[in-house]
């Protein structure tokens, strides 16, 4: 018995560690994008799953699963551990988390469960109790807390952009579902795809692409580079129709060296004038056919104003994350039509994105 739960074990947590693995595009052959902390990650998982499953012929052969008894409980919480770790792995992912959180939390909720078994199940068979084991459950809890209190303060306070270079830096980038969750405008988000959470949807990216090829416009500005793809998106559109050219903007000096090193390998530098530089200060000459915003959320509205004088009655203003989620960008769009300044579509993809046309001068 006790080789065919050891074997079970063996089994369910190597076939979750494997696809924890392949989710995140690391491979045992290779050391990128590995630490320590990320080791614990996805081991702790992988365990959960492992005891969870071998738990079952267990107390299956010690008298079934009834309600109260200490395996059941034990079985279900390591279930419901494991299925949250999991989805913590994914927003992990997502929202370039630190390594260690998946670890720090199941050192908490572990130990958290088990104090409580040791205190309703103290008197049960294969149940842990007296002082050790709540000392033991004690320590895994502090241990939890103190992962979570060095590494969670550190990453707050540095920039997501910075977090999302230091991935790429490490690893190539990798399609992933889209970021945000549901909202009226948008209620399956999952239906779209991102490599990050900076860089714009998959299909927004398409649909840049798209919108410049049936536009033809001589002159685009984008405020906020990141790290290029919107830029490159919007370039393989001027190569597709043979000219123009397109201004864009991003401040940041960091996330602009990569963004350069990405444009001039993409073979699209010709069309492309990258600027590192604010979009609030920079000086755009000629007219605007198409103004792409997508920089800091608070200063789209300013962006708008800034250039409307320059966009052309015929052009586009498209900007970008402007679903409920993010209302200071919503609100803005809406003002500015209020105002009597543009005409506005919202297109309700995840993020959301305003397309607009200024209104004076509309034939
Ligand atoms: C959402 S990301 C842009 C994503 C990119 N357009 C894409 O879809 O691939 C926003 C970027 O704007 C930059 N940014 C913020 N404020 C800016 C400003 N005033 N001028 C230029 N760039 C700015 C940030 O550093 C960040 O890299």
């Amino acid at each position: 018995m006790t080789i065919f739960i050891g074997v079970l074990f063996v089994v369910a947590a190597g076939i979750t560690l494997r696809a924890d693995v392949l989710r995140r595009r690391l491979s045992f052959q290779r050391a990128a994008g590995w630490r320590l902390l990320t080791v614990l990650d996805v081991v702790c998982v992988a365990a959960t799953v492992g005891a969870a499953l071998g738990l079952i012929p267990l107390a299956v052969v010690n008298g079934g699963l009834p309600l109260y008894a200490p395996a059941t409980w034990g079985i279900a919480a390591a279930g419901l551990l494991a299925a949250f770790l999991w989805s913590e792995g994914r927003r992990q992912l997502q929202f370039q988390r630190p390594a260690g959180i998946v670890f720090g939390e199941w050192l908490i909720l572990g130990g958290a469960y088990q104090l409580l078994e040791t205190a309703i199940f103290g008197g049960w068979p294969h149940v842990p109790h007296g002082a050790v084991a709540r000392t033991a459950c004690g320590v895994a809890i502090l241990m939890g807390g103190a992962v979570i209190g060095v590494i969670v303060p550190r990453f707050v306070r540095r920039y997501e952009g910075h977090h999302i270079l230091d991935r790429v830096g490490e690893q190539e980038d990798f399609v992933q579902p889209e970021y945000v969750g549901a909202t009226a405008e948008c209620p399956h988000p999952e239906w779209w795809q991102m490599v990050d959470s900076q860089s714009s949807e998959l299909e927004v990216l398409d649909f840049l692409k798209s919108i410049v090829i049936t536009a033809k416009p001589r002159l685009i500005v984008e405020t906020g580079t990141f790290i290029g793809y919107s830029a490159i998106k919007m370039a393989e559109g001027l190569k597709a129709n043979g000219f123009g050219k397109l201004i864009t903007i991003e401040f940041d000096p960091a996330i602009f060296a990569k963004a350069k090193e990405r444009i001039d390998a993409s073979g699209l530098g010709d069309w492309i004038e990258y600027r590192n530089a604010s979009s609030l200060e920079t000086p755009i000459d000629g007219t605007i056919d198409i103004l792409f915003s997508d920089s800091h959320l608070t200063i789209r509205e300013q962006e708008i104003r800034r250039f409307l004088p320059q966009i052309d009655a015929r052009g586009l203003i498209l900007v970008h994350d402007a679903s409920s989620h993010f209302k200071v960008v919503r609100e803005a769009a809406l003002r500015l039509e209020q105002e009597g300044l543009i005409s506005v579509v919202l297109l309700s993809t995840p993020r959301g994105l305003v397309i607009a046309q200024k209104r004076e001068g509309r034939k």
